[in-house]
């Protein structure tokens, strides 16, 4: 399927036919169920009344210079690298849209989606440039630059792209949440803790409906589920320096190995229950091994990492 996967969700599914395309067109009725229970959960916030305007000035007649900035370097790198990643929702946007089917449900979802996470980047933007913590032409530049290059990964088939937005949903919640810690100023805090307990109800919605198709048919998902869990990257990785900055995020203890083991893995694997699955095929007993032992790979790879950039275990 890789080698087809630009194509659009009606031509996949027909070209396929198989059982993942079956059991994500079967899920709808449960898709617009959780997407009723994340309206009725769900307050709308306006970011309008957090980001601090009182402190704007013109650029213009005050250019921008680092002794203007008050929260420390991790924490600007760490607002900068996530409003970047939010940059890029026009591609998450296409990705739902062409690994979702094309009906109803999951287009009434798509649109809610896009449209909540639409406030992000506006309000993180609008805090960083009020605020003087960001060079203004540097974060523009970096915003086209990575808009320019875009985010297009390619799915196997449509259960993984909900195993991909469980994980990623979480560790945004994670990392928008701890990025506002580290700022030490009350009103990115609380940006950041809104902006997170949004992708706190879009992680309850993605893991539903992984939790919905597991019940249905488990040996269908965890394949999906094995692909993300080993190739799984922030959407982040189009931002230019993706690597330097997401170092001084690792060790800033915004987000890192550890966190990714500990606050995302973990939790998820708990959640669905993957070890007590049963009635499993062959191959998904396999996988559910596989998948199992996961975490310990992590953690290797986060005490490597801790050792070489001289970091105390948390
Ligand atoms: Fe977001
Ligand atoms: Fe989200």
């Amino acid at each position: 399927m890789p080698l087809f996967s630009s194509l659009p969700y009606r031509i996949l599914s027909k070209m396929a036919q198989n059982e993942q395309y079956e059991l994500v067109e079967t899920i709808e009725p449960v898709v617009a169920r959780l997407t009723k229970e994340h309206l009725e959960r769900r307050t709308h916030w306006y970011f309008h009344d957090i980001v601090p305007w009182e402190r704007g000035e013109s650029f213009r007649d005050k250019p921008w210079d680092v002794s203007q900035a008050t929260i420390s370097e991790d924490a600007r790198t760490s607002l900068v690298l996530n409003l970047l990643t939010e940059d890029n929702l026009p591609y998450y946007h296409l990705l739902i849209e062409k690994y979702m089917p094309r009906t109803s449900a999951f287009t009434a979802w798509n649109h809610l989606w896009t449209a909540e996470e639409g406030q992000h980047a506006i309000a993180i933007r609008s805090y960083l440039l009020t605020s003087r913590n960001c060079d203004p032409d540097e974060l523009e530049d970096d915003r086209m630059a990575t808009v320019i290059r875009g985010y297009e990964p390619t799915y196997d088939d449509p259960t993984e792209i909900f195993a991909y937005t469980s994980l990623q949903e979480l560790a945004t919640r994670v990392s928008h949440r701890n990025a506002g810690k580290i700022t030490d100023d009350p009103a990115a805090f609380e940006l950041m803790k809104n902006i997170a307990a949004d992708e706190n109800h879009h992680f309850i919605f993605y893991k539903g409906v992984m939790a919905a198709m597991l019940a249905e048919n488990p040996s269908a998902v965890l394949s999906g589920i094995y692909r993300m869990l080993t190739k799984f990257q922030m959407p982040g990785v189009a931002v230019p320096g993706f690597m330097r900055r997401s170092i001084s995020v690792a060790k800033a203890g915004v987000y890192n190995l550890r966190i990714h083991h500990d606050r995302v893995v973990m939790p998820l694997l708990r959640d669905w229950q993957i070890a007590d699955l049963t009635g499993l095929t062959n191959r998904a007993a396999e996988l559910q091994d596989k998948i199992m032992s996961i975490p310990a790979d992590i953690m290797e790879k986060a005490e490597r990492f801790e050792k070489r950039v001289g970091l105390a275990p948390a």
